[in-house]
């Protein structure tokens, strides 16, 4: 057998997820990753403080808004060193609040961003509502300025229809449950992602390994999700 002249390529994947939607397209996606020869570190940004999910009444969920919406921090722990070392490819991944990256992940940037994003090829992943324009440009520009190359986005939208989609979604934060409600629910039938989406998500993972290996450029990935808009930069 001759030796293989295949070097493993090394991606971090450094991702928040609130409601475990962010979380379950990249189990799919790292699983798409596994049938070729990179090494996959899935990190999760760990809140100092312990978020409930849901979020518990109408009140708290309206004030959860404002506050997210002046793009309130919240205190994370440090990051194991390994996530400083160098990788082909960071993917950086969670969801958009009030049209802005979460409170963890802008914690995040004020603290490591420099030192994790400088010279990294940064790939971000939104799971949102439907929302993500404004996130995604804030963060294009917060990982520039940290030094990074962002070559493409993805974004996941909940596929449901307006303007049922941001009433379950508040109703959900409030802690009811939109798909039993039966003014609701003849439009509104789950929250968060498809199986559909998790499928392309597993495709996609495949998509960027093959993309990695081959030393091609991920630019020319076209991650057009389901029914969510996405346009390249
Ligand atoms: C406080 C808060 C604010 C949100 N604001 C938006 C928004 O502005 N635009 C949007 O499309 N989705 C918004 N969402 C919905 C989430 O982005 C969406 O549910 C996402 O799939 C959650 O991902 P996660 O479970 O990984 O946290 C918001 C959710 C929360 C909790």
């Amino acid at each position: 057998m001759g030796s293989s002249s295949i070097v493993e390529k090394k991606i971090l994947i450094l991702y928040f997820s609130y409601s475990h939607q962010t979380i379950n397209l990249l189990q799919a996606m790292s699983q798409g990753m596994d049938d070729h020869p990179v090494k996959v570190l899935l990190q999760r940004i760990e809140p100092t403080i312990r978020l409930h999910f849901p979020i518990g009444t109408i009140p708290k969920t309206f004030w959860k808004m404002v506050c997210t919406l002046f793009r309130q921090r919240i205190p994370i722990k440090p990051l194991p060193e390994l996530c400083f070392n160098r990788f082909d490819l960071v993917i950086l991944a969670g969801p958009t609040w009030s049209y802005n990256p979460s409170g963890p992940i802008l914690a995040l940037f004020d603290r490591d961003g420099k030192q994790l994003f400088n010279d990294q090829v940064v790939l971000p992943l939104i799971s949102c509502r439907g929302y993500w324009r404004i996130h995604w440009w804030g963060l294009k520009s917060l990982l520039s300025k940290c030094g990074a190359t962002v070559p493409n986005v993805i974004v996941f939208s909940h596929p449901s229809k307006e303007p049922w989609r941001t009433v379950g979604v508040f109703l959900k934060l409030a802690g009811k449950v939109p798909e039993r409600m039966s003014w609701i629910n003849k439009h509104y039938h789950k929250y968060g992602h498809t199986r559909a989406q998790i499928a392309e998500a597993h495709n996609f993972g495949e998509q960027i390994a093959h993309v990695l290996v081959n030393d091609e450029d991920l630019a020319n990935l076209d991650f057009k999700t389901g029914p969510a808009l996405y346009s390249k930069m």
